[in-house]
């Protein structure tokens, strides 16, 4: 098939060529083979400032000053990273290794966190936020979304939103994430306190707006009445549904338009439904249930029925201490019905859509210039060849970051 391209012409000098792409992933059908994923062969891309400015056939690539050769290799947009934990201090090993000799994962260990998370100073904070965000980037992640929820407290919540907003756009409040064991015998008044004070120091620093919907978290009432309190204030809902039992979650995200609900690991079939109806993408985070041996999300089930999927890895101390997209990758194939095309779909164009962008998870002239040079000739191999480093170089805005 023969690509479309801008007019050679369009592109600087200064511009930087990556030629011989033995298969390169657009996720636009209109380009390519017309799949979801808009496969090129013997492809070439060019990056102008921190644009995508040209992508085609490799011998037809404009000239330009700067030219990586990717001999033979793959090349995808970066990964979309919709879900993560990462404003945190300390570490539960002592649960994990509980758990992987027969303890239940239980949301109360959030609790251990929120304590570590209280007592670090934003130094080490900020410090944590940067190393999992380096360990993220050397990974191929190039935009990333991440939550309070370790402070609980109208302080710590809006501190940890300080420093997330000075790494990422892409930053979520997420006050209830269970209720402060300061409120333990009054959780009505800490929903005030989330939809009062916490929200309103809050809300300057972030985009979203998230509740942990769940048994021992939060219910159903609780859920909405916080989402739309944050949607009075601008701030758009995603929610924590369905992970550990069947529950309202699923319902209410698509009830208030969230941009997701993500875990989506118990649903019904009306559960399923609401979702292929609606604009809420259904995340996946199969880290989530790696590290706490729970049954997988069935993402063949949502994917059949044609609800959207992203795939995200819920990097956080407790449930999934991973940064690694790819690993999340090999576990969609492997464990919950996806085929390597959909899960490598879900991994960029899913994340994107899961925050509502259109600049990220594609390559396509215009799109931001975010993407990974892999060390295999096709995104295949990152589930085919599962837990081997095969990112090998990453740009992210249009500068080599790796
Ligand atoms: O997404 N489900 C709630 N929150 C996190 C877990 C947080 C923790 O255990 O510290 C999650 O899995
Ligand atoms: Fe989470």
């Amino acid at each position: 098939s023969s690509a479309p391209a801008t007019a050679n012409s369009a592109v600087a000098a200064t511009a930087t060529v990556i030629t011989n792409i033995a298969n390169l992933v657009t996720n636009d059908p209109s380009l390519g083979d017309s799949s979801p994923l808009g496969l090129i062969q013997d492809a070439a891309v060019v990056i102008d400032g921190d644009r995508i400015a040209w992508v085609g056939e490799s011998s037809k690539a404009p000239a330009t000053d700067n030219r990586v050769d990717a001999a033979g290799r793959a090349v995808i947009p970066g990964f979309v990273d919709s879900h993560s934990h990462l404003v945190f201090a300390g570490d539960r090993t002592a649960e994990f290794s509980a758990r992987m000799s027969g303890q239940p994962y239980a949301a109360g260990g959030i609790r251990t966190t929120v304590a570590a998370t209280r007592a670090a100073t934003d130094e080490a904070l900020e410090a944590n936020v940067v190393r999992y965000l380096r360990e993220a980037l050397h990974q191929g992640t190039t935009v990333f979304e991440t939550k309070s929820g370790y402070g609980l407290t109208v302080e710590d919540e809006a501190r940890a939103l300080r420093i997330a907003a000075r790494h990422t756009d892409e930053t979520t409040f997420l006050g209830a994430h269970v209720v402060s064991p300061d409120y333990a015998d009054d959780p009505a008044g800490y929903v005030e306190l989330v939809t009062g004070p916490m929200l309103d120091a809050c809300a300057p620093h972030a985009r979203w707006i998230d509740v942990f919907c769940e048994r021992g978290a939060f219910d159903g009432d609780q859920a909405r009445a916080i989402l739309t309190a944050g949607r009075a204030r601008g701030l758009h809902p995603r929610v924590h549904a369905n992970q550990l039992s069947h529950g309202p979650g699923v319902q209410l995200a698509v009830e208030l338009d969230a941009a997701s609900a993500d875990h989506c690991t118990h649903l019904t079939d009306a559960d399923v439904d609401a979702l292929a109806h609606s604009r809420t993408v259904a995340t996946l985070l199969p880290g989530a249930e790696f590290s706490t041996r729970a049954e997988w999300p069935d993402a063949r089930r949502l994917l059949d029925a044609g609800a959207t999927v992203a795939l995200s890895t819920d990097c956080n101390p407790g449930s999934s201490f991973t940064s690694a997209m790819p690993f999340c990758v090999a576990l969609a194939v492997r464990d919950m019905g996806m085929t390597p095309d959909e899960a490598l779909w879900s991994a960029t164009a899913g994340g994107a859509r899961a925050l509502r962008r259109t600049d990220v998870g594609r390559l396509t002239p215009g799109a931001r210039a975010d993407l990974a040079l892999l060390d295999a000739p096709s995104h295949v191999h990152l589930a085919y060849r599962p837990g081997v480093p095969l990112v090998s170089a990453v740009w992210q805005r249009g500068e080599r970051v790796r």
